[in-house]
């Protein structure tokens, strides 16, 4: 387990002196099957693969969940030994490392930030790019993977590599569920049994939109909404924080389906209790 940036940049200089490539996923620990899919197509297609460990304190507002976020450190590194046959290189720097007194810069993310997740929390994008940009420029990857789940995160992420021309490929990789459909998330495991079994709704909705768009062909943007919300609605604690159906490179919102590219997504968020959960379909038109 390495914990400072100085043995990271070391160790990222040995892989690279025998022609390694290196595959970094970044996290922030509580890891799951999402989490392990990513390590494990890093693994596939990467020579060493970086795993990054750190909740980030940018990413949270003052009234979210930094502090009461999970941290199961040793489990995770239990976990870690359970994917692929070449135990993964572990990051686990703390605050001070990656933040230490005195650090006043941070990534400015604009438009594709504001929308959705950004509206509802506006600072969290800007901490999120400022520690990726620091996590690839102290690992030096040669590849990044992300989760579909956290889509505009994945948006904002592409946005700054193509804007600082950081030399890094980004790798998407889709979301992984529950067998009832729920993305998985660190952040279910807040979830009360009967929050639990409500938040099936959220998966449910984007199923049945899917069948209106690809086989009803219905192409109002209106009605479809409409129908997502009324099924995430029976679920009787839910309260919704947005629907949207956008282009999914530029999260435009879109009124109609048909006048768009060959994809749309469609991305909701709600909160159940003091959790805040999202999830979204990327849907071929
Ligand atoms: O998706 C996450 O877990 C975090 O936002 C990330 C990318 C590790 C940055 O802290």
């Amino acid at each position: 387990m390495i914990t400072t940036i100085e043995v990271l940049r070391r160790w990222s200089r040995q892989q690279h002196d025998v022609g390694k490539r290196i595959g970094l996923v970044p996290t922030m620990g509580a890891l799951h099957d999402g989490h392990l899919s990513l390590v494990n197509a890093a693994q596939q297609s990467c020579d060493a693969t970086l795993v990054s460990i750190f909740v980030n304190p940018t990413q949270f507002a003052p009234n979210e969940d930094f502090h009461r976020y999970p941290r199961p450190l040793e489990n995770d590194l239990r976990l870690l030994q359970t994917v692929g046959k070449e135990l993964p290189e572990v990051f686990v720097p703390n605050v001070e490392e990656m933040y230490p007194p005195g650090f006043d810069v941070t990534v400015n993310v604009g438009r594709i930030s504001q929308p959705f997740e950004g509206r509802v929390r506006p600072t969290h994008f800007n901490g999120v790019a400022t520690i990726v940009l620091k996590l690839f420029l102290a690992s030096g990857a040669d590849v990044a993977f992300f989760g579909q789940k956290d889509f505009q995160q994945v948006c904002v992420v592409r946005k700054m590599v193509a804007d600082f021309n950081v030399p890094i490929e980004i790798v998407v990789c889709p979301i992984v569920r529950e067998p009832d459909g729920l993305a998985m998330s660190s952040r279910n495991r807040y979830l009360s049994a009967a929050q639990r079994k409500q938040a099936v709704v959220l998966s449910q909705s984007l199923s049945i939109a899917e069948a209106m768009i690809v086989d009803e062909k219905i192409d109002d943007a209106e009605v479809i909404r409409r129908k997502i919300r009324k099924q995430i609605e029976t679920a009787p604690d839910m309260r919704i924080d947005y629907i949207a159906i956008a282009d999914p490179e530029t999260l435009q919102e879109l009124t109609t389906i048909e006048s768009t590219k060959p994809e749309i997504v469609i991305l909701i968020a709600a909160q159940i209790g003091t959790t805040r959960l999202i999830d979204n379909r990327l849907i071929r038109i």
